[in-house]
């Protein structure tokens, strides 16, 4: 047993996984093998989650199969809308109230609680799974709708996840662009190696806690600054920069004196710039080049050639994927709390993908710690101190 002390876990083997790889070096990420770019503008948000939960890319007939299932569960009980209605009226944060009904979804579902001993626990799981990830789109929809005073809509089952997503939140349809934009996003963020949501969803599933559990926690990782909170931290500088009409490069300067960090800037996986902000910021691009709008895409990318030029990328310190996220969401009228609970719709596919992977050899998770406190404390009785 080693005693070498590893903070925060870096660079520490704990499973092994066949489900995405993140070469931090190269700047490339893979789902079962899979290049992001290709998948990011290949496949659907539904084919990548039939890659990460059943092991291949699924045929036509496959792929209509699992969309159905998927969106016959999309609706949600009645008491999660009402919860849902109660929260928004207490100004609950999205991610919080997001965590809240994620967890009620296990009262009102008819699937046998997982159990540990019974061989068929993965396809328990992937019920249940399925439905959380069927459900997660209706909840946050209804929680912004409710929140403007405005009513829930109903799921449209005929309409892809990224679709039925945005009109759900809209009322309207969503043109081919704005699907196929949102489409890619969710592709994007699905899985990404052991990240602290993965891992707290995984030491959950090691316990043999149903999904639930695991998803409801993965969403509490998640809700962090650090984490997937950062995509609305960058949409917050660049409104800043807009409403002081400074330069970018003011605002970076000012920050760093202030030793503020960039957000949407450094990984503890990646050296180098994150492939998923490649793509975003290609998208971005032809975004603003369609509509003209062009602002927030001069920001950011006069923030990154000034960062570059000053070596904080060549440090290591490149864009990561939350850099460029909330400008395309922005472009699609998407809210700015709204970003990291859309970050959380799609990586719970890749929570749950790990959990049942796990599951398969599983090993309770329980690491230790150096315990540096005293061992000789005399105990008094509390009306003796
Ligand atoms: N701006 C300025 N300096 C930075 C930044 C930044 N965004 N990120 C790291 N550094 C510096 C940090 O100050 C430290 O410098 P020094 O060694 O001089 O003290 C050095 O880089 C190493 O930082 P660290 O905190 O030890 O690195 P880490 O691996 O623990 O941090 C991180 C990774 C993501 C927490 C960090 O880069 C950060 O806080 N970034 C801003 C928040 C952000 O964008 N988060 C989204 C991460 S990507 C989405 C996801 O996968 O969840």
């Amino acid at each position: 047993m080693s005693d070498e002390l590893q903070r925060g876990l870096e660079g520490v083997l704990v499973a092994e996984s066949e489900l995405s790889h993140v070469d931090g070096e190269a700047g490339r990420l893979v789902y079962r093998g899979y290049d992001i770019e290709d998948l990011a503008r290949g496949a659907s948000y539904e084919e990548v989650l039939y890659l990460l939960w059943h092991g291949s890319l699924p045929t036509s007939e496959e792929l209509d199969g699992f969309s159905a299932k998927l969106d016959a569960v999309r609706e949600v009980d009645d008491a999660v809308l009402d919860t849902v209605r109660t929260l928004a009226d207490a100004g609950e944060r999205p991610m919080a109230a997001l965590r809240t009904a994620t967890s009620m979804l296990s009262a009102y579902d008819d699937e046998p609680r997982a159990d540990p001993d019974d061989d068929d626990v993965a396809t328990t799981t992937l019920t249940q799974g399925r439905r959380i990830t069927a459900k997660i789109p209706t909840i946050l929809a209804a929680f912004q709708r409710v929140r403007q005073g405005e009513d829930p809509i109903a799921p449209d089952p005929d309409l892809s996840y990224a679709g039925n997503f945005l009109y759900m939140l809209t009322g309207t349809e969503p043109d081919d662009v704005s699907e196929e934009t949102f489409d890619m996003a969710l592709t994007l963020h699905a899985d990404h190696g052991l990240n602290a949501s993965t891992f707290t969803a995984l030491v959950i599933g090691s316990t043999m806690a149903d999904i639930y559990s695991g998803v409801t926690g993965g969403i509490g990782a998640l809700s962090g600054p650090l984490h997937g909170g950062a995509n609305q931290d960058v949409m917050e500088v660049l409104h800043e920069i807009d409403a002081s009409e400074k330069d970018p490069i003011e605002w970076v300067e000012h920050a760093r004196d202030a030793g503020r960090r960039i957000p949407g800037f450094g990984h503890r996986v990646y050296s180098v710039k994150d492939p998923r902000a490649t793509i975003l910021e290609e998208k971005l691009r032809d975004l603003s080049d369609s509509s003209g709008d062009t602002k927030w895409l001069e920001y950011t990318t006069t923030i990154e050639e000034y960062l570059t030029e000053q070596g904080l990328v060549e440090k290591g310190i490149a864009p990561n994927v939350d850099f460029y996220s909330g400008a395309v969401y922005d472009s699609l009228g998407i809210p700015m709390d709204m970003y990291t609970p859309i970050f959380a719709m799609s990586r719970a596919g890749g929570w749950i993908a790990h959990v049942i992977e796990y599951q398969q050899d599983n090993r309770l998770i329980r690491p230790r710690a150096r315990y540096t406190g005293p061992t000789d404390a005399t105990f008094v009785p509390i009306d003796e101190r």
